[in-house]
């Protein structure tokens, strides 16, 4: 971790009030913490936008029945080997599997690769969540 340093902010009394409430219902400990994840998460977004290296998971609710559906998201995975880190497969009930995919690379990738995921046809939902490598956020 970097060097601490200290520095002022100055803003309106209300929007400080908004703020309070904002870190008293997320349970931050201090206006300090829930203003550093303010920060990281904005600097998270950047990081997407200008298409560094990012981390993330890749989720999708799909039909099992469907064996072309199935092999089609493993052939789209297999060939982007090098981003995807880790698959988990869970059985939601009879009908319906969830997968939550690990990936980590350049962003413009992991999104190409969310893109060809949740349209493949009979993929009920997909997300991707926006994560960082955790690098330059310290
Ligand atoms: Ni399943």
């Amino acid at each position: 971790m970097s060097k601490l340093v200290r520095f002022g902010i100055s803003l309106g009394e209300d929007l400080l009030s908004r703020f309070d409430k904002l870190v008293a219902q997320r349970k931050y400990s201090s206006r300090s913490e829930a203003f550093r994840d303010l920060i990281r998460a904005a600097l998270v977004e950047e990081e997407w936008k200008e298409g560094g290296e990012v981390a993330g998971a890749i989720t999708l609710v799909y039909d099992h029945h469907r064996k072309d559906l199935v092999n089609r998201l493993a052939d789209i995975q297999h060939d982007a080997h090098g981003l995807v880190v880790s698959t988990q497969h869970i059985h939601l009930d009879h009908d319906h599997c969830l997968e939550i995919i690990a990936v980590r690379g350049r962003a413009q990738r992991v999104r190409l690769l969310a893109d060809s995921l949740r349209s493949v046809k009979g993929v009920l939902q997909g997300t991707i969540s926006m994560a960082s490598t955790g690098k330059k956020l310290d």
